[in-house]
């Protein structure tokens, strides 16, 4: 059996081992409920609220308050109530939203009576210039559009949509799931005009059940949970510090060390595939992408059938059908892009672990299950 080559860090990412090592050490040496009046509880206050101070620093959230949250399903859902919930409230949804966007919105919108719209995107992934436009002229009542989309890496002008927003006088609540943009250069260069955030620190080598969420001080919402009145009221329940800690702390490890090195593996990734298998098709090619996520199409070839050769090859990355449901097809993000669903679609997405070697191994054993398996294109 070859060395796995684990290329499918955007549905997770190896913790740094720091990470865990501080989430362990606080859960033992500082276990007191940050809510207790006594030393150690005043040390778990003092240490949750230097870790907030932390993370929103690291963020450029100066105008933000930050909730810790379990992940960004959490949040996302959460931001998709925020909007008064009586009929007629209108909510628009970029038509390449996470699930946990797409599902909670409509969920709330068949729940409240809310009038619910797609925001279009073109064939590259890109928004539609011209439903922008109109989405500017009349600007809904909660609008929610990625910075960086899961599937095919794809950048959203969010700070540009916030700022228009803004200069248009819109009381739109604008939240942005940011899940996939914690690089310098990649986090939104200005939050003016975003009123809330989602973030998952799973997702930059952080721990499994942890999350942040940035809501604009300005923007009044509902609580999530009911309770102890923890998290300004917002978010009640014992806030765990240890989880709190160790994403911050991911944060700030992933901010410093996904580099100029660590970028450029995207382009290793991109030049290599085409160099070997010139037929495969790069998803979103043109569209600014990030580097480190990148979806690519094989004609002859299912990506569920893809993802299976890779597997036994030892390369380990996702599919873009909608097979999780057991239907087969394409996912709402590749359809939105009107995709070829003749052709199978498999994203590789590489980490801070992944090496030069790694890619080019990867891109040699992916090279090799294509030329074996894919039915010769027409
Ligand atoms: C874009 C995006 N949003 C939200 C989520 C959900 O994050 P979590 O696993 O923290 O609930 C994911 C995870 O796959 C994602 O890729």
């Amino acid at each position: 059996m070859p060395e796995v080559i684990y290329l499918d860090a955007a549905a997770s990412t190896p913790p740094f081992p720091e990470v865990l090592q501080r989430y362990v050490a606080i859960g033992a040496e500082i276990f007191a409920n940050p809510a207790s009046g006594h030393g150690l509880g005043k040390a778990a206050h003092l240490t949750l609220e230097k870790a907030r101070g932390e993370a929103l620093e690291l963020l450029g959230a100066d105008h933000h308050r930050l909730v810790f949250t379990s992940g960004a399903t959490e949040g996302n859902n959460w931001m998709m109530q925020v909007a008064p919930q009586r009929p007629g409230v209108r909510v628009v949804i970029s038509a390449v939203e996470h699930a946990s966007v797409r599902r909670a919105a409509q969920a709330a919108a068949a729940r409240f009576g809310w009038a619910l719209e797609i925001l279009p995107v073109r064939r590259d992934g890109t928004l539609d210039p011209e439903a922008v436009d109109r989405l500017i002229a009349e600007p809904p009542d909660l609008l929610s559009v990625m910075a960086v989309n899961n599937e095919t890496g794809v950048r959203y002008p969010v700070s540009e949509l916030g700022r228009r927003l803004k200069e248009a006088g819109a009381k739109t609540f604008f939240h942005v799931d940011a899940v996939h943009a914690v690089a310098r250069g990649f986090w939104p260069e200005s939050l003016d005009g975003i009123s809330a955030l989602t973030l998952s620190s799973h997702k930059f080598h952080g721990i499994k059940g942890g999350g942040m969420l940035l809501v604009d001080r300005a923007s009044l919402i509902g609580p999530l949970l009911y309770g102890g009145e923890q998290e300004d009221g917002l978010r009640s329940g014992t806030v765990s510090v240890p989880a709190a800690v160790a994403s911050t702390l991911a944060l700030r490890l992933a901010l410093e060390r996904r580099d100029a090195a660590f970028l450029d593996l995207g382009r290793r990734l991109r030049e290599g595939i085409a160099a070997a298998l010139p037929q495969v098709e790069i998803v979103g090619a043109g569209a600014p992408c990030v580097p480190w996520i990148c979806m690519v199409s094989v004609p002859g070839m299912r990506g569920d059938a893809l993802v299976r050769m890779l597997d036994a090859a030892g390369v380990e990355v996702s599919s873009g059908s909608a097979c999780a449901s057991g239907r087969q097809g394409l996912s709402p993000t590749l359809s939105a892009m009107m995709a070829d669903f003749r052709r199978g679609y498999v994203r590789f997405s590489y980490h801070l672990g992944t090496t030069a070697a790694d890619i080019d191994e990867a891109v040699a054993r992916f090279a090799h299950v294509v030329d074996k398996y894919a039915l010769p294109s027409r």
